[in-house]
């Protein structure tokens, strides 16, 4: 995914150009501008109680920060890590509409959508309007849904003539990068193994309600809000005064491993990321170690 997404960046900005990122997000995207010699340009996230992922898109804040000439390009997080939470067609349509006007190209990484659980919908970035076409190219892979992490295999997807071009620009030696056995390992899992991805999608949504069910049993200041897609926990400390990293204490202490909130930007202090792709009995002791330290 990093050479898919960085390869795809260069074709859209120069050194200095600005790119927009929505955080608390995927730390490694602020690597990737910095790579390509950009600057990272921050519009976070905006809570909203009222919605079932608890943070929406600040369109309103994106579009003036496209207005500003110097961002060429924005990386979408769809659905979003560390949230889960999934971007409404809706929402997506309008943020395709503010980058056209504002000739902002918009790379869409997809990579958890194989993922989405039962009841949600997942509509993909280009499929919202021509305009999510004009300007969006998609970066995807079969890593997450098929557990391929290292097999070093991604999918760029265009559907404009002039996305097209950005990829047809491309050096052949860029996707020559790919790996063989990562290709058909991808092709496998697309093409073969629906059941088994039903499996694991299954497998997290259990896992989900029993860290519902330990949150609110053990830990119960903590926040939590089941993420519509992948396997990720993004848990909130702030009501228990542990500090901005609480993963530090939890690490120190009680000897679980999550990831540091203040790793993904702001609005990530105060919060850690717990992954849920594991055992009831991984899971339920992480969570007794934790509620052990109050
Ligand atoms: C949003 C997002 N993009 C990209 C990646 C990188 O995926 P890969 O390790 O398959 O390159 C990850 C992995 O965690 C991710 O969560």
């Amino acid at each position: 995914m990093s050479v898919a997404i960085v390869e795809t960046l260069r074709q859209v900005v120069s050194p200095g150009d600005g790119i927009v990122i929505t955080t608390p997000v995927y730390p490694p995207f602020r690597e990737f501008i910095r790579e390509v010699g950009a600057v990272v340009i921050d519009v976070p996230l905006l809570g909203d109680s009222s919605r079932a992922g608890g943070y929406r898109l600040d369109l309103a804040g994106l579009d003036a920060a496209f207005a500003d000439g110097s961002v060429r390009a924005m990386l979408l997080c769809h659905p979003h890590n560390p949230l889960g939470l999934i971007h409404p067609a809706e929402e997506l349509s309008a943020l395709a509409d503010s980058a056209l006007r504002h000739r902002v190209t918009v790379i869409s990484d997809e990579i958890h959508s194989p993922l989405v659980h039962a009841v949600e919908t997942f509509t993909p970035f280009l499929m919202v309007s021509d305009a999510a076409r004009e300007v969006g190219v998609t970066v995807t892979s079969a890593s997450k849904g098929f557990n391929l992490a290292g097999f070093k295999c991604a999918l760029l997807i265009a559907e404009s003539e002039r996305s097209l071009a950005l990829l047809d620009a491309m050096s052949f030696e860029v996707g020559a990068r790919t790996s063989i056995l990562g290709l058909h390992a991808s092709i496998t899992g697309f093409r073969d193994d629906v059941e088994w991805l039903d499996g694991a999608i299954a497998a997290i949504e259990r896992s989900s309600a029993l860290l519902t069910e330990l949150v609110a049993e053990k830990v119960s200041g903590v926040g939590y809000r089941p993420p519509r897609a992948g396997f990720l926990a993004w848990l909130d400390f702030r009501s228990l005064a542990w500090g901005d990293d609480p993963a530090a204490r939890i690490l120190d202490e009680a000897k679980v491993a999550l990831v540091s909130g203040p790793h993904f930007g702001p609005g990530g202090a105060g919060f850690a990321r717990l992954n849920l792709a594991c055992s009831p009995e991984v899971l339920t002791e992480a969570i007794n170690r934790i509620a052990a330290l109050r």
